[in-house]
C-alpha cells in the first residue's frame, strides 16, 4: 500500500491564476520580434524556466537572437508579467486551492510549492498564502528544469519523505513528466486530452477531495 505523506504543488496554473499573465507578456514580446503568439503553442512554456521559455518562444516564431538580446528579452517579459502580478488580489487564487491545500494540512500531509517561477516568494506573499506551505522550492533553488525531477526530488528531501510518498498537483505537461519521472503520484489539473500521462485528471481542485487522494495512491500502487 502506498502511504502518501506529502502534497506538492504547482504554482502557475494550479494555485494562482498566473497562467494568463505568462501568456499575455509572451505574446506581447512575440508581437514586438514580429510574430503571433497562440495559445495552443503556449502550452510548451507551460512548468518550464523563464529563459527556457523564450527559446520555445523563439523557436515559434523563427527568430534567431545572440545571448545579450536574449537576456534583454527575458527582463523584459518579466517586467511586463510583474505589472500584472503586482495588481493581484488573493481573489486569484484559483477556486478551491487555498481550501484543499489547508484540508491536506489538516489530513496531516506536509506541504510544498515546487514551482520553476523565481517569483513565487512575492506571489505568496501578495496572496497571503505562504504559510500554508512546509516548503518553497522555487526557480532561485533549482538548476534543472522540468521535465527534470530536480524540483520535486528536492521537496521530498527537504520534507524528509520518500518520492513515493509524495502527490504532485500540476498543470503542465512538463511538470506531468517529472513528477512520474521522480515516482510521485501525478495529478493533472486541466485537460485530459493535454496531460494525457497524469495518474488522474480533474478540472481544479475544487474537484478534488483529500480522501480521493489517498484513493488514487494505492489505486496507482495496484496499476504499478
Ligand atoms: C512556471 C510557468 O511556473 O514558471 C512558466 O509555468 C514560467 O510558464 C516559469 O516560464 C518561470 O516563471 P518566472 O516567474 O520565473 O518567469
Ligand atoms: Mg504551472
Amino acid at each position: 500500500m502506498r502511504t502518501l505523506k506529502a502534497c506538492l504543488f504547482d504554482l502557475d496554473g494550479v494555485i494562482v491564476d498566473t497562467a494568463k499573465y505568462h501568456f499575455i507578456a509572451w505574446r506581447q514580446i512575440a508581437r514586438e520580434q514580429g510574430f503571433d503568439f497562440r495559445e495552443t503553442d503556449n502550452e510548451r512554456l507551460k512548468g518550464v524556466s523563464r529563459q527556457r521559455s523564450l527559446e520555445i518562444l523563439l523557436e515559434v516564431g523563427g527568430v534567431t537572437l545572440d545571448a545579450d538580446a536574449k537576456l534583454c528579452l527575458a527582463e523584459k517579459k518579466n517586467a511586463l508579467y510583474l505589472q500584472y502580478v503586482m495588481k493581484m488580489t488573493p481573489e486569484e487564487i484559483l477556486p478551491g486551492a487555498a481550501e484543499f491545500v489547508k484540508a491536506c494540512r489538516a489530513a496531516g500531509y506536509r506541504t510544498a510549492i515546487a514551482t520553476a517561477s523565481r517569483n513565487a516568494v512575492t506571489i505568496l506573499d501578495l496572496l497571503r498564502i505562504a504559510p500554508l506551505f512546509d516548503v518553497v522550492m522555487d526557480g532561485n533553488k533549482v538548476s534543472r528544469t522540468k521535465p527534470d525531477p530536480e524540483v520535486f526530488l528536492n521537496c521530498a528531501r527537504d520534507l524528509r519523505v520518500a518520492p513515493v510518498e509524495c502527490a504532485v498537483f500540476e498543470d503542465a505537461e512538463a511538470g506531468i513528466e517529472a513528477a512520474l519521472t521522480a515516482g510521485m503520484l501525478a495529478i493533472g489539473i486541466g485537460e485530459p486530452t493535454i496531460l494525457k500521462k497524469a495518474d488522474l485528471v480533474v478540472p481544479g481542485l475544487s474537484s478534488l477531495s483529500v480522501d480521493q487522494l489517498g484513493f488514487e495512491a494505492n489505486n496507482k500502487t495496484v496499476r504499478s
